[in-house]
């Protein structure tokens, strides 16, 4: 019945294919979007969210073999035939699909036709109140009842921490009596290794929250896990999963480095199955992107390599060794996984550097350990002080746990308490160093650095280094690698780029690995002297130890630098022309352009920004060359160097000389010689407060385009003109201006002689009320003008005349009423008129006796509206119609 291991995961999820199950391959060992776990534990762990229904599952039946890291049988692994805390698990899953039949009948349909188990040694538990489990045992199976055993809720119920859980059926392996311990009482949950649980069907009907109240689940759902390495080891007759054929090669391999046989010293084959663990989960967390730390998921793999570290000194063995395996445990599991081939350089440097730094103080911390241990022995003690734990665990890298296993062998335990306390107050240091790091105003990182790793800045010299990546984050965790169209917070041993700092904007460009390409979008000073790059992988993979070639993008370099002259220029031509009080407030250095502001109480005349252009443009143009002079604050303030008081200088600082012109203090970069930058020229000037003026300005290029494109458009104008020369547009313009005045003129003759005419119609028409003349203009038309002109026109001309306007504008009336002093005189008060019609019409108006206007937004009853004031006007003339 042998059957190699990648023949049962093949077999395995063929079988469920076979099922209406979508095979998928292996999440990684890092959970997505799940704070409530560290690593991943289970088959189902990674397809939480379709249990929850949070998710919509791309199928409702599903089948993997999943990667696993469970540790808390951490110190059983090595001892017992089947404790790992790497391994991998197959599983079937139903999302409110099938559910209890169907998982127990496939499953004994798998186990026994499939892996032709002989059915006599198989046997199965049920949760105690599970009567319908039994049923399908025992009536669809046809298992006999006394092979079905009976489980309380600490066996035969499933849940890890929070999410989906309930109970669940397991199938056992019975090894044979001689594998058994041979006690009374030995029998399916006995803790020796003659019954072997390697099949754990769940039902998952409930999700359990934070306060451990379970919530029944709208659909029931099915998670299996059969334990790949338990099943081979039965399909394949050997006692430990540590003999199976994926396995033994991991174990030989050790062996062989460490030129042990196995089998010679029992304590020395459980170093031996402890090493072939911890190197296969350590080979895979790496391989995930996990880097050793002293949190969460790194200090679980720091545990397990420092772990596996000591275990190797236990065989004799001294110097680094885990690398060596990385090969053989490769090759065992290269077919599952493909993606181990690629890394396995990088894991193998990730192991090697942190079991070597290790090496170095194991040996000292191992015999402080033991030291300390003897004499606490001598004193008939049994409590390590907390003080030794922590000095252990941060001088010599020893995890609290290795130190308590350690002891815990000579029956010591350690005071976790006083360990806890130390450890409390070193992260409030780091909480320190993280301030430090939101101070440089990155909303979206999170991440502290704990060790002191340092940036050199070569970016004066050079805009191009060969460095090496020191450490990466993303997502505010360190990481080991990070992939394209990630963005991550790279620090590298040394940059030629300039983080963003005085006024001076951070540089762009790329960095660039045999293996990937990173956009720099962003570059600031992070704590403890590192510079962090905020890059966007653009192209493969970047992976932290691989050497980079970090490329400024030179021309927006060299564009800054000439601003950055440039705005100390401006400073001392400004001071000059001014007076001494004009002194910057606020610098902005960018590629394209550069603003100043600077204490003056009034605007720059014309006079003043043309002098200060003129003086800029004078040094430019004699060439000075700009020294850079490192010295000590004191010396450089002695020198005469202009310093802003609200900075923060250490106590080597930059001084910028410019000739006798300009002498500052300054960290930003520089061209050598102000002939470099061309040209200077002033774009605006302004007020952003009181008593602080602000100029942008450009250089370099910018000039020149701004140049360009002045020229461009006076040659439009020019053409526009028809001028022959520059001279002559000027002349044009007021050529063309009297043009337009005469023609204005002009048209106000023809307009008066328009309304003359209409005038005349309009009179015709008129109403005569007593001695006056009622006009009624009904024109609809949009011009006002035209209907002022108008009415003024009627008045001038008759003094025995009332004009009312009611005219219709789209979709609004506009009423204007107008007439002379004799009319009010005899009683006619236009604002009163125009008020009552205009709330005929629904709107509002008013004004005095003789003019008055108003209008509505609605036309609807303009024929009323008019009648309104026919009879208003009558009955102030006439007394009454
Ligand atoms: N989730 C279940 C287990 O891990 C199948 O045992």
């Amino acid at each position: 019945m042998y059957m190699s291991t990648d023949e049962i995961r093949e077999k395995f999820l063929q079988f469920f294919e076979s099922k209406g199950h979508l095979r998928l391959p292996s999440f990684s060992l890092i959970p997505r979007n799940d704070k409530s776990l560290l690593l991943i534990n289970a088959g189902m762990a990674p397809l939480k969210p379709y249990f929850l229904g949070i998710e919509e599952p791309p199928r409702r039946r599903i089948t993997t073999c999943q990667k696993c890291i469970r540790t808390p049988d951490i110190d059983r692994v090595g001892k017992t035939a089947r404790h790992a805390t790497f391994f991998e698990m197959l599983g079937n899953f139903s999302f409110g699909d099938y559910f209890k039949k169907e998982a127990i009948t496939w499953a004994w349909e798998f186990v026994t036709e499939v892996l032709k188990l002989p059915k006599e040694r198989l046997w199965v538990t049920i949760y105690e109140e599970d009567e319908e489990a039994f049923e399908i045992w025992h009536k669809e199976v046809g298992l006999e009842e006394d092979r079905i055993k009976r489980m309380g809720k600490e066996h035969n119920f499933w849940e890890i921490g929070t999410g989906p859980c309930g109970p669940c059926s397991e199938i056992y392996f019975d090894r044979g009596e001689d594998k058994g311990c041979g006690k009374p009482t030995c029998g399916i949950g006995c803790d020796c290794d003659r019954y072997v649980e390697f099949w754990n069907l769940v039902f998952t009907q409930f999700d359990k929250d934070e306060n451990g109240i379970y919530h029944r689940l709208k659909n029931p759902n099915i998670d299996t896990g059969m334990g790949l390495e338990r099943i081979a080891a039965i399909m394949q007759g050997v006692d430990s999963l540590f003999d199976i054929d994926i396995v033994k090669p991991i174990c030989d391999k050790i062996c062989e480095i460490t030129g042990y046989e196995y089998g010679k010293d029992s304590e020395k084959d459980v170093s031996i199955r402890v090493i072939t663990d911890h190197i296969r989960g350590t080979v895979f967390m790496i391989g995930d992107g996990i880097l050793p730390s002293n949190e969460g998921r790194g200090y679980v793999l720091r545990r397990l390599i420092r772990r596996a570290a000591r275990h190797g000194r236990m065989l004799g063995r001294k110097e680094a060794f885990l690398h060596l395996i990385v090969d053989t445990v490769i090759e065992s599991y290269k077919n599952p996984y493909p993606e181990l081939v690629q890394k396995g350089e990088y894991i193998k440097r990730v192991l090697y550097n942190e079991e070597s730094r290790f090496n170095q103080t194991i040996d000292v911390g191992l015999e402080l350990l033991e030291n300390e241990i003897d004499s606490l022995k001598k004193n008939k003690e049994n409590v390590l002080k907390g003080e030794i734990a922590f000095k252990l665990y941060d001088t010599y890298g020893f995890p609290l746990d290795l130190t308590k296993e350690i002891a815990a062998e000579k029956g010591i335990i350690v005071d976790q308490e006083g360990f806890d306390k130390l450890m409390q107050q070193q992260k409030e240091r780091a909480r320190m160093a993280q301030k430090e790091l939101e101070n440089i105003g990155w909303k979206d990182i999170n991440i502290t650095i704990e060790d002191e790793i340092e940036t050199v800045f070569v970016g004066y010299e050079t805009l191009e280094t060969e460095s090496r990546i020191l450490k990466m984050f993303s997502n505010d965790e360190e990481v080991a690698y990070a992939k394209e169209g990630d963005i991550c917070y790279i620090i590298l041993d040394k940059t030629p780029f300039y983080a963003e700092s005085g006024g001076q904007v951070a540089d762009k460009g790329v960095l660039e690995t045999k293996s990937g390409v990173a956009e720099v979008l962003d570059v600031k000073k992070g704590p403890k002297g590192t510079i962090l790059h905020k890059a966007k992988i653009t192209q493969g993979e970047i992976a932290v130890d691989e050497i980079v070639a970090a490329k400024v993008d030179k021309d927006l370099r060299l564009a800054t630098m000439k601003n950055h002259t440039a705005t100390h220029l401006l400073h001392s031509s400004l001071r000059k022309v001014l007076g001494e009080h004009a002194t910057q407030s606020g610098s902005l250095v960018e590629p394209e352009r550069l603003r100043f502001d600077f204490a003056h109480y009034e605007a720059l005349s014309e006079e003043q920004i043309a002098e200060i252009e003129k003086m800029v443009n004078g040094i430019i143009q004699q060439a000075i060359p700009v020294e850079k002079i490192e010295t000590d604050l004191d010396s450089a303030i002695k020198m005469g160097a202009t310093a802003l008081f609200d900075e923060k200088y250490s106590n080597i600082v930059r001084v910028i000389k410019i000739g006798d012109f300009s002498m500052e203090l300054c960290g930003g970069t520089h061209v050598d010689n102000t002939g470099q930058i061309g040209m200077f020229k002033i774009i605006s000037e302004s007020s952003i407060a009181a008593g602080v003026r602000r100029i942008e300005a450009i250089t370099g290029n910018k000039v020149y385009e701004f140049m360009v494109n002045n020229q461009k458009i006076l040659k439009e104008i020019k053409s526009k003109l028809k001028a022959a020369n520059d001279s002559e547009i000027i002349a044009k313009i007021d050529q063309l201006e009297s043009k337009v005045g005469d023609l204005e003129k002009e048209l106000e003759r023809y307009k008066l002689l328009l309304i003359d005419n209409e005038l005349e119609l309009l009179y015709k028409s008129a109403l005569q009320v007593g001695e006056f003349k009622l006009i009624i203009n009904r024109k609809d038309t949009q011009d006002t003008d035209y209907i002022k002109l108008l009415t003024d026109r009627v008045r001038e001309k008759d003094s025995k005349a009332i004009v009312l306007n009611v005219i219709k504008q789209d979709n609004k009336a506009i009423v204007l009423m107008a007439c002379s002093k004799e009319a009010v005189k005899k009683g006619i008060d236009c604002g009163r008129i125009v008020r009552e019609v205009c709330s005929v019409l629904g709107g509002k108006g008013g004004g005095r006796p003789d003019f008055a206007q108003g209008g509505s937004n609605n036309v609807e009853n303009l024929e009323s509206a008019v009648q309104k004031a026919v009879e208003l006007v009558k009955s102030a003339i006439e007394g009454g119609v």
